[in-house]
C-alpha cells in the first residue's frame, strides 16, 4: 500500500481504516482527486527557540509548492526542534530525542517520501538519523545560513566573531559598552551561524553524501535561491518517493569516504565526526578513525571560511558553493556514488561551476593548507581516541609536553578558570574532566577559556583536553573526544594537576606520562561513580548512550550487527 493507505491504524477493520483516514483528510479541505497522488512528508523543524530556523514557514511553502507541481501531495509535520543556545545542558542530550521523533514519524504516518527540513547543529543529524532508520525514500533541505552583519565598518557573523570578541572582553580590551553593541551585530538575519560551523559543515556533509540537491548547502538563508532550491527539493522528493529510492542506496561506504574528505578540505567541525559516525552507523556503517589520518594526510585544506580562513558561508555560496570544492575534489572521490536523484557524484559535477572565487575556495594545485585538518589521537590518556582539530590550532603547539591544570567538572572550570590565586602558566595543559556524554551530555565546553590573568597578559591560546566537544566555530589547541570518558573511568579520570601530558600530532599521540604503578594506585581511589535517580528521557541517556568514537548514539538505535 502506498499514499494515504499506507501503514493503516489497527481497527480490526482494513476497510474501516481507509474509510475513516478519508473522512478525516476530508477535513483538511483538499480535493478529493489530491488524496490518490504519492504522499511527501514534510518535516518541519520551526521553534521560537530556534531563531535558526526562524524563515522555515516560508521556506516549507517553496516545498509544497514544488510537490504540488511534480504531481505529489504535501503533508506538513512537526518534530521537535533543538536551538543550539536553548537546551541545557546541551543541544546534545536532545539528538537522539529528535532522531527518534523523526524516525518514528516517517514510520508511523502515512507518507511515500519525506523532506527533512532543518538547519541547526544537531537537527540535521539528528533528522537524517531517524529518516535512516525509517528506511523511506527521503531528501534534506537546509535552512541556509545567516548572512554578515556590520559593526563599525567590520563585517561580523555568528560565531567565530562571537568567541573572538568574548575573548577581547576577557582580556579587558573592550567594555561593556562595546560588547554591547557587538552582541546586537552578530546574529542579524535567520539562518544558520555564516561561518564554517557544525550547522555549516553538516550542510556540506551532506549534499556530498549525496542526500541534498546539488549546490544547496551555502545559499543563504534569506536568498531567493534558498527558495527555488526549496521548490526543486520539493519536485525532486516526488521523483524519489516513485522510484522508491531509500537512504541506503545512496549513503554507503563509499559516500561516507567522499563525505569525510569534504570535511576536511572545508576545514569543517568536529562535532560533523560525531555525527557522521552516528549516522553511518544507522545504516550498520562506520567510520573508522585510522581512515580519517589517512584520509587528513592526503586531503589539503581548500575552503578559506572562518574559522580556520577569513570569509563567510555567504562568500563560499558566490564563489561556488559546495559543487565548486567537489570539482576541485574529483579526483579524491568515488565518482560512482549515488546521489538522492539518481545521478552519481561524477553525473552532478559535469564540469563544475562556470567560475570559482580562488580567494575562497583555494585550487587543489595551491590549497590553504596541505594537511586536512582533523587528526584522530591515540595514546596513554585516550586509549580509544582523542580528536584535535590542526587546522584551527597554533602549529607551535602541535609538538608539546606541558604540567596538567585539571579541572575536575564544569562547575570547578567555572569557579577558578579566572581566580587570580590558579597557579597556571601559559606552557602549562588545560585539562578538563567529567564533561563527556555520560558525564555532563558532552556539551560545547571543550574550548576552555584562557585564564584571565593570562589572557590580560596576552597569552591567546594554549594546548587544551577534554572528553567535552567544541563548537564548529571555535580555534585553538584543543584535543576533544578523550575515549573512553573520565565519568566512564578511563585514564582521562585519574589525571592530576602536575602531572606531564604529551601531545604530538606528527605522531597523532596523546600520552599522560604517568607510571602505570601510579595510575593504579589513583584508580582505587576514583570516587564511586553517582548515581542519580533520573527518569525518562534523561534516564534513557544515562543508560544508552555510546562513547564518542561511535557517535554518541544509543545502541538499540543501532541495526544489530
Ligand atoms: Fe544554530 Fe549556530 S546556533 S547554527
Amino acid at each position: 500500500m502506498s499514499g494515504i493507505y499506507r501503514g493503516l491504524v489497527s481497527y480490526g477493520d482494513p476497510e474501516f481504516s481507509r474509510f475513516l483516514r478519508r473522512a478525516f483528510l476530508h477535513a483538511s479541505g483538499r480535493s478529493p482527486e489530491s488524496l490518490d497522488r504519492p504522499v511527501i512528508g514534510i518535516a518541519t523543524s520551526s521553534s521560537d527557540f530556534n531563531p535558526c530556523h526562524r524563515q522555515q514557514p516560508e521556506l516549507v511553502k517553496s516545498v509544497a509548492r514544488g510537490i504540488i507541481a511534480a504531481g505529489g501531495l504535501p503533508m506538513e509535520f512537526p518534530t521537535i526542534s533543538l536551538g543550539e543556545s536553548f537546551l541545557e545542558p546541551t543541544a546534545m542530550v536532545y539528538r537522539n530525542l529528535m532522531a527518534m521523533d523523526v524516525e518514528e514519524l516517517v514510520r508511523a504516518q502515512p507518507m511515500d517520501g519525506v523532506v527533512l527540513v532543518g538547519g541547526c547543529d544537531k537537527t540535521v543529524p539528528a533528522q537524517l538519523m531517524g529518516a535512516f532508520s525509517a528506511g523511506r525514500p527521503a531528501i534534506q533541505l537546509v535552512t541556509g545560513p545567516m548572512s554578515t552583519g556590520r559593526y563599525e565598518g567590520e563585517r561580523l557573523g555568528a560565531c567565530t566573531d562571537c568567541r573572538r570578541f568574548w575573548a577581547r572582553y576577557r582580556a579587558g580590551e573592550i567594555g561593556e559598552d562595546e560588547i554591547g553593541r557587538i552582541e546586537r551585530n552578530l546574529a542579524t538575519t535567520a539562518g544558520t551561524c555564516a561561518v564554517m560551523g557544525t550547522a555549516s559543515t553538516m550542510a556540506c556533509l551532506v549534499e556530498a553524501l549525496g542526500m541534498a540537491l546539488p549546490d544547496s548547502a551555502t545559499a543563504p538563508a534569506v536568498h531567493a535561491d534558498r527558495l527555488r532550491i526549496g521548490e526543486a527539493t520539493g519536485a525532486a522528493a516526488v521523483e524519489i518517493a516513485v522510484a522508491d529510492r531509500t537512504p541506503d542506496q545512496v549513503v554507503t561506504a563509499a559516500s561516507i569516504r567522499n563525505a569525510l574528505r569534504v570535511l576536511l578540505a572545508i576545514g569543517g567541525s568536529t562535532n560533523a565526526l560525531i555525527h557522521l559516525t552516528a549516522m553511518a552507523g544507522r545504516l550498520g556503517l562506520t567510520v573508522d578513525p585510522d581512515e580519517l589520518n589517512e584520509l587528513s594526510d592526503t586531503t589539503p585544506v581548500l575552503v578559506e571560511l572562518k574559522p580556520t580562513g577569513s570569509h563567510y558561508m555567504e562568500d563560499l555560496h558566490a564563489s561556488g558553493g559546495l559543487p565548486a570544492v567537489l570539482h576541485d575534489l574529483r579526483d579524491l572521490l568515488d565518482l560512482s556514488a549515488l546521489t538522492v536523484t539518481g545521478e552519481t557524484l561524477g553525473e552532478r559535477l559535469g564540469d563544475g561551476p562556470a567560475w570559482v572565487d580562488r580567494d575562497v575556495v583555494r585550487p587543489l594545485s595551491e590549497p590553504s593548507r596541505d594537511k586536512g585538518g582533523l587528526v584522530w589521537l591515540k595514546g596513554s590518556l585516550a586509549p580509544a581516541g582523542a580528536l584535535i582539530k590542526r587546522s584551527a590550532a597554533d602549529p607551535a603547539l602541535f609538538e608539546t609536553t606541558g604540567r596538567a591544570v585539571v579541572f575536575s567538572s564544569l562547575e570547578d572550570l567555572a569557579a577558578r578558570i579566572d581566580d587570580p590565586a590558579l597557579e597556571v602558566e601559559a606552557s602549562d595543559v588545560l585539562v578538563l574532566q567529567n564533561a563527556g556524554p555520560l558525564g555532563a551530555g558532552m556539551p560545547e565546553a571543550g574550548y576552555l577559556p584562557i585564564p584571565a590573568k593570562l589572557a590580560r597578559a596576552g597569552v591567546r591560546d594554549m594546548v587544551r583536553i577534554s572528553d567535552a566537544r567544541m563548537s564548529g566555530t571555535a580555534y585553538g589547541t584543543i584535543v576533544l573526544h578523550v575515549t573512553p570518558e573520565a565519568a566512564l573511568g578511563g585514564p582521562l579520570a585519574l589525571v592530576r594537576t602536575g602531572d606531564l601530558i604529551r601531545l604530538s600530532v606528527a605522531t597523532a599521540r596523546l600520552d599522560l606520562l604517568v607510571s602505570p604503578k601510579e595510575l593504579a594506585t589513583r584508580r582505587v581511589e576514583l570516587p564511586a561513580a553517582s548515581n542519580e535517580p533520573l527518569t525518562g528521557y534523561r534516564r534513557l541517556f544515562r543508560d544508552h548512550v555510546l562513547g564518542a568514537d561511535q557517535g554518541c548514539d544509543f545502541g538499540f538505535c543501532r541495526p544489530p550487527s
